[in-house]
């Protein structure tokens, strides 16, 4: 590992240690996906051995064996309101909206993301935009006909391109395709347009869902929004 990457490790890792502090015992927590999120499922598992009492609902099949790994029990009955999310984010804007879904796990991201009382997101601070849309924005479709939606994206002035990964499809957890798809700046009603589309299932644009975002830097932790 680099220099410059130990230093990014090191943020991600800051940024979940800070939201650890916001859990509190005997509430449903939900948890992200990716390699920031990681940090933060790893830390719940080392606090919840040491006797806090939760449970969490796991975004991924991957953060879900990483949380049972670390005993972390795993909910999936939805009578009881989540109280926090923490998931990492591809880019974050200065009003804490994000993109996510470079790993896949958007869809289900979303749905936990939306049912928490609270979502923070953590991240080093690459990912702070200006404006989101640097990058393709993903978005999960339905493999059924899935060349007609990618059509109908393109008609809203996007450039989808399919996912793929080791030579094939890349496929979701749902069982679904992802179409990263170059729009440059995004904004939510470009989102409500996705939406629209038969065939779409979900996009990673998240607008003003998110109420935080703790950032590590270079200069230590920053904070947008409100953690309360
Ligand atoms: C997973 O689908 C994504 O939304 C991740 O949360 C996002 O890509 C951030 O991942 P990293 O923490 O690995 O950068």
């Amino acid at each position: 590992m680099t220099t410059e990457q130990a230093e990014v490790e090191a943020q991600k890792k800051a940024a979940a240690d800070r939201a650890l502090e916001l859990v509190r015992p005997g509430t449903v927590v939900g948890l992200g996906s990716g390699s920031t999120a990681r940090y933060f499922i790893t830390g719940l598992g080392d606090r919840v051995r040491a006797g806090l009492k939760v449970q969490a609902v796991a975004t991924s099949m991957e953060s879900r064996r990483l949380a049972e790994k670390g005993r972390i029990p795993i909910t999936e009955r939805n009578d009881q309101a989540l109280d926090l999310a923490v998931d990492g984010a591809d880019e974050i804007d200065p009003s804490v909206n994000c993109l996510k879904g470079r790993g896949g796990a958007l869809l289900r991201e979303k749905i936990v993301a939306v049912a928490s009382r609270r979502f923070v997101l953590i991240a080093d601070e690459s990912k702070l935009v200006g404006r989101l849309g640097r990058g393709p924005v993903p978005i999960e479709v339905l493999p059924f006909f899935w060349e007609a939606t990618s059509r109908a994206i393109e008609s809203l002035g996007g450039r989808p391109q399919l996912r793929m990964a080791s030579g094939r499809p890349f496929t979701t957890d749902n069982g679904n395709l992802i179409l990263d798809t170059t729009f440059g700046a995004v904004d939510a009603q470009l989102g409500v347009a996705i939406h629209a589309i038969p065939g779409v299932l979900e996009h990673g644009l998240f607008f003003r869902i998110a109420r935080a975002a703790i950032v590590g830097s270079a200069t230590g932790l920053r904070i947008l929004g409100e953690l309360a």
